[in-house]
């Protein structure tokens, strides 16, 4: 038994679009606290947040299954994390020239934050495609 799609039939569905706007709209601005927190140096509060964001973040994705986002059956499901490993693969060209555009304007302290995702962008790629190959998944 699923979730996927349970508001359609739930008398609960404007409840549940309610939750799923908390949960993931919440997370968000734990996200950019975190970031804040970070720059000044409060690195027990970002962990502490950090956890809490990733939680709710979770939270929000289970009520994003109940509204019909994403895949439910397991052949559509791979295929659409296989679109988002596609978009993680080609992040760090793009990101490259944005930053390089960016830093021929002048703008070096945005160029650097752009830079500065590259490395974990590529971990994204690398750690879906560990997957797929175990699963003998097409990518
Ligand atoms: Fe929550
Ligand atoms: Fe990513």
């Amino acid at each position: 038994m699923t979730m996927y799609d349970y508001a359609q039939q739930s008398k609960f569905a404007d409840k549940i679009k309610q939750m799923h706007a908390a949960e993931t709209n919440g997370s968000e601005l734990y996200f950019v606290l975190i970031y804040l927190a970070r720059e000044k140096g409060l690195h027990d509060l970002a962990e502490a947040m950090l956890q809490n964001a990733c939680e709710d973040a979770l939270h929000g994705g289970m009520y994003g299954a109940m509204l019909g986002k994403g895949k439910e059956q397991e052949d559509e499901l791979w295929q659409q994390v296989v679109r988002l490993y596609k978009l993680e693969a080609a992040a760090q060209d793009k990101l490259h020239m944005l930053a390089d555009e960016i830093r021929a304007a002048g703008e070096g302290a945005l160029a650097d934050c752009v830079e500065s995702t590259i490395v974990e962008e590529n971990t994204h790629a690398q750690r879906l495609k560990d997957v797929f190959e175990k699963h003998g998944i097409a990518y």
